[in-house]
């Protein structure tokens, strides 16, 4: 599984990619107006450390334009992803630029049905976005569940499933269990990741013991 880092503070993504753990980075409006920051500067920042795709996502609502400012953020570096919203538009976008060799992610998915189309227009990613389903009351595993299993059923489907709007490290451990292809997380809930009160507990004991015995490994 791997892992994308849901945000546009390259700070945090620098910070975590020590780690060796992030494989990925994806950003989306909203992240980019939380940053203060010119976008393309932020994508060729991040692209200048992370080798992996680093999505970027269009402004524009209609395909013509989406696709200009496709081809505008596809050059700042090879590794840079197009996000297209799951509109009509969008897909016509994800078709043409994917059919030129630039990686498509297409967002903001909500149903299995948008998942199939995603695919069918040659989408690198599809991200279905989970944490807003819990919001309304639906489960969003479900639809990772639906998504993985349509996929699985069809060999020229080869889009990854990335799960999008993971709150919580349950989201996490959920999406694995259902073998999807990728997982976005911010960096709260990245560290969140990690922290277990029986490995503090286990480790403190540890210490104490280890001092007791006034050895020294180095
Ligand atoms: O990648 C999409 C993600 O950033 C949306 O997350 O928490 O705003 O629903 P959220």
């Amino acid at each position: 599984m791997k892992f994308f880092i849901d945000t546009a503070d390259v700070g945090e993504i620098r910070d975590l990619a020590e780690t060796g753990m992030i494989d990925g980075v994806t950003t989306n409006p909203s992240l980019i107006a939380q940053s203060g920051r010119e976008f393309t500067d932020v994508i060729e920042e991040i692209c200048s450390f992370i080798d992996g795709p680093v999505s970027a996502e269009v402004a524009a609502t209609d395909a013509p334009t989406m696709i200009k400012e496709g081809h505008k953020l596809a050059k700042i570096a090879k590794n840079v992803v197009i996000k297209v919203p799951l509109t009509i538009d969008g897909l016509k976008t994800c078709k043409i630029l994917s059919d030129e060799g630039t990686m498509v992610n297409v967002t903001l998915c909500f149903s299995a049905a948008q998942a199939i189309l995603a695919a069918k227009v040659g989408a690198t990613f599809i991200s279905p976005f989970v944490g807003r389903l819990d919001d309304i009351a639906l489960d969003g595993m479900d639809l990772i569940s639906d998504i993985c299993d349509i996929y699985a059923n069809y060999q020229e489907f080869t889009t990854q499933v990335l799960v999008a709007s993971v709150r919580s490290p349950k989201h996490v451990v959920d999406a694995a269990s259902l073998g999807a292809d990728v997982v976005t997380i911010p960096p709260s809930a990245l560290r969140q990741l990690y922290n277990h009160p029986l490995t503090d507990k286990g480790l403190e004991s540890f210490l104490n013991d280890w001092a007791g015995t006034g050895q020294s490994i180095l």
